[in-house]
């Protein structure tokens, strides 16, 4: 997802270095324009460092210094989202009559993205019959206006005429995304698998691992906000799946997680193995439980299935992504991995870091052109976002 940043001549410009890294933070490419004015608040170096993957300033159109001199028609096409905080009310007036004198305004009239307007100013300017006038006439155009919201203004003003807190602006973006992501997964079956498998010792006792299934949680309830039909296939949990998903079964033993597999992946386009399959059970599982005999107890283990490899190879057409969890050489093990597996996609954890039952994750995802994203540190829902969106873009349902 690429998000187009215009930042204007507004005081509340120093919070767009916050709201730029936050962005980056969520996973999303991240441009940005700076006005002339705007550069007064903010400096593109402080952007820079922040990871903007380039950052344009500008007066006049004739004084561009890129690389190309149609750089607003570049980033016109470039941008799924155009997102203008602070939004000032000179900026707001041009774009309501259709102003393109600088690489902001041109950018934005040329562009078909999704536009978003986020105004910052003093609370006499936006109670302006003219800025009133220009809000009217945007919001019947194509643009959303978040804001501005009441509270104290740099000028010691206490009014509306403030720009919305930055963690809004992200919810606000994030939701957006997600609803129009609601399109790109509509019609398709998804499936995945999450907790951990149990490998009964005897009716009282077994082995397990610390999968929480927050993970595998996040994956579903994303894709079913992108509208896809979501079945869960779940092992131990230490939460409750989230309402939205279509179906849930419950299993115990990798054994029943297979079987369950097998059966729901059939009709699926996309099979997601998040679960922490257990690589062995008991060999001799006892029907009784086994009493303390005052010496040590060997148990001897066998190897389960492969899921997620079975898996793609009953049912090749299938996008199959598959996670591994690594302490060590994450990329290279992941890669093994995601050959030795056939998988499309591999989402490597670094469990060194302590993921399990964590609401946050890093990853890395790999997909089968070795293409890599190495992941911030984020929110589990977040980076399902991220996940889904690599999936998406591979699987080509944006062209
Ligand atoms: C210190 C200072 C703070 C300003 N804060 C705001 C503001 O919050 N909102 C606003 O609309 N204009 C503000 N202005 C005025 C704009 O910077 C000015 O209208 C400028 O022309 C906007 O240009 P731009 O829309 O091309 O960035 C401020 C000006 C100064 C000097």
């Amino acid at each position: 997802m690429k998000v187009l940043v215009g930042i204007t001549g507004s005081i509340a410009a120093v919070k767009s270095v916050d709201l730029v890294h936050q962005i980056i933070k969520l996973g999303y490419q991240c441009k940005v324009i700076i006005t002339q004015d705007g550069l007064s608040f903010v400096t593109p170096t402080a952007l820079s460092s922040m990871g903007a993957e380039a950052v344009y300033i500008d007066s006049k159109m004739d004084q561009y210094s890129y690389t190309s001199i149609m750089e607003h028609i570049n980033l016109a096409k470039w941008a799924d989202y155009i997102l203008v905080a602070p939004l000032s009310a000179n900026t707001l007036a041009k774009l309501a009559h259709g102003f393109s004198d600088n690489l902001l305004t041109a950018t934005i009239l040329a562009s078909a993205a999704k536009k978003i307007l986020v105004p910052a100013m003093n609370q006499q300017m936006w109670k302006a019959p003219i800025t009133q006038s220009n809000l009217e006439t945007i919001k019947y155009l194509d643009f959303m206006v978040w804001g501005p919201t009441y509270g104290l203004q740099a000028c010691g003003d206490i009014d509306v005429g403030r720009m919305i807190e930055v963690e809004n602006i992200l919810n606000n973006l994030r939701e957006l995304i997600a609803q129009n992501g609601h399109r790109l997964l509509y019609g398709k079956r998804v499936v995945i698998t999450a907790g951990s498998t149990i490998e009964q010792i005897d009716p009282v006792r077994y082995i397990s691992n610390h999968s929480s299934g927050k993970m595998g949680n996040a994956l579903a309830e994303c894709a079913s906000f992108m509208g896809a039909d979501v079945i869960m296939i779940c092992g131990k949990m230490s939460i409750n799946t989230t309402s939205n998903i279509d179906k849930v079964y419950s299993v115990g033993s990798a054994e029943e997680m297979f079987v369950a597999a097998k059966k729901h992946a059939k009709n699926a386009d996309v099979f997601i193995s998040c679960a922490a399959v257990c690589d062995y059970k008991i060999k001799n599982a006892s029907s009784q439980k086994v009493k303390k005999s005052g010496t040590d107890l060997s148990l001897e283990l066998t190897q389960n299935p492969d899921i997620v490899a079975s898996i793609k190879k009953m049912y090749p057409s299938l996008f199959v992504v598959g996670f591994a969890a690594e302490t060590n050489n994450v990329v290279e093990y992941g890669i093994n991995k995601l050959h030795a597996k056939n998988l499309d996609m591999v989402v490597i954890n670094d469990v060194s870091q302590g993921v399990f039952g964590s609401d946050m994750n890093q990853v890395t995802i790999i997909d089968r052109d070795l293409k890599q994203q190495v992941t911030e540190l984020m929110l589990k829902k977040d980076l399902a976002t991220v996940i889904w969106d690599n999936i998406v873009n591979y699987w080509g349902i944006y062209d």
